[in-house]
């Protein structure tokens, strides 16, 4: 199988290029050598996707049996590569997320569900994750490759991805804060549903799928219900070993603070359809999440290596700060003891 991957060098690319290679696939990646590079046994083509000429140059060494369009975001820009390289390949997968949905995360979303209206034909320089934009964009560039790609193509709308060389500091910080041990701010409640799912088993899939000649749509998430807050934090200090206790400390009292949902601490998020994504659909089709607590374990013994992911300044926003956190905890220790 000839696979090309447009990105490859970050985070779910770069899973997908493994997964491929572990096949024994030829692999060829598409970026601008910007983001960092692979072990062998790939071929990297460096270009800009922005610019048509490059992709046409891409499209030159065709044919593929697969092409994956990863990072794509803004529709003219997935909409252009899926024109130039879509006629080189059997199956064109394109990386959406569930953020394409109208309702997410306000309410419970399937396949079903109706989508952001997007326009395919939308272009812009830069845009930026505060402006609300994604969840439309990524429903512009699915419109785009529907109408580019026809029936060769493959969408996968995942929720959050975790694992190794994730960049934008959601387990990776858990991880590193748990690491150092002591009491701990644990948001809502121990039983709240989360539906991580690994950035290795999202890749796998895309793969199988492509190469099984799937095409359609998927929402790739956990088993609804299946993991908890209070056990993705067990997994960490299982994960660490560190001698750390958490102290759930309700929403109400979060936002008093002046916390962020999402991102302070990461994953915090109250709106009921967060965590109510169906993937039924997907596991019907083989989609195997792993156990939460191997994607933590993983991450952690990858974290262990030194191996340093994509610098994103979007990592920097993740996290409870330290004045914060020293503030609910002191409160909390209060309350005990009164
Ligand atoms: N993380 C989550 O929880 C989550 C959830 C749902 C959906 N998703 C989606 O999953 C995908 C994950 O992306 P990823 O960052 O992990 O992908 P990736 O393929 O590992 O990395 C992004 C790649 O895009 C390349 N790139 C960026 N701008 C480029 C340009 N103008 N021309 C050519 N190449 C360019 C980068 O290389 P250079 O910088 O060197 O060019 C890099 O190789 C995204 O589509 C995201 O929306 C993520």
């Amino acid at each position: 199988m000839r696979m090309l991957v447009l990105g490859g060098t970050r985070f779910l690319g770069r899973a997908v290029v493994a997964s491929a290679l572990a096949r024994g696939w030829q692999a060829t990646v598409f970026n601008r050598g910007r983001s960092g590079s692979l072990a062998g046994g790939v071929t990297e083509v460096h270009g800009d996707r922005r610019k048509i000429e490059n992709l046409e140059q891409l499209a030159s060494r065709g044919p593929w049996d697969i092409v994956v369009d990863v990072p794509g975001v803004i529709p003219a820009e997935v909409r252009d590569a899926a024109r130039v390289l879509a006629p080189h390949a059997g199956r064109y997968v394109f990386v959406s997320s569930v953020s394409a949905y109208r309702d997410w995360p306000a309410h419970p979303v399937d396949e079903g569900s109706p989508r952001h209206d997007g326009d395919p034909d939308l272009d812009v320089d830069t845009w930026d994750w505060g402006a609300g934009v994604y969840g439309p964009y990524k429903a512009g560039a699915e419109v785009a490759v529907e109408r580019e790609a026809g029936g060769q193509r493959l969408i996968v709308r995942p929720g959050v991805i975790l694992g190794p060389w994730e960049y934008s500091g959601r387990l990776t910080w858990w991880l590193e804060r748990i690491s150092r041990g002591g009491r701990f701010i644990a948001p809502g409640h121990p039983a709240q549903a989360i539906q991580p799912v690994d950035v290795r088993d999202v890749a796998r899939f895309v793969i199988d799928q492509a190469a099984a000649g799937g095409t359609g749509v998927y929402n790739l998430a956990a088993p609804i219900g299946r993991d908890t807050f209070a056990g993705l934090l067990a997994a960490c200090i299982a994960a660490t070993g560190a001698n750390a206790t958490p102290v759930w400390t309700d929403d109400a009292t979060l936002e008093a603070a002046g916390l962020w949902e999402w991102t302070q601490p990461p994953l915090w998020r109250r709106a009921a359809g967060t965590w109510r994504v169906d993937a039924t659909r997907a596991f019907a089709a083989r989609f195997v999440p792993r156990p939460l607590r191997a994607t933590v374990a993983d991450t952690w013994a990858w974290m262990r290596t030194g191996q340093r992911p994509f610098n994103d300044p979007r990592a920097a926003l993740h996290g409870i700060p330290t004045d914060i956190e020293e503030r609910l905890l002191a409160a909390a220790a209060n309350g005990r003891a009164s």
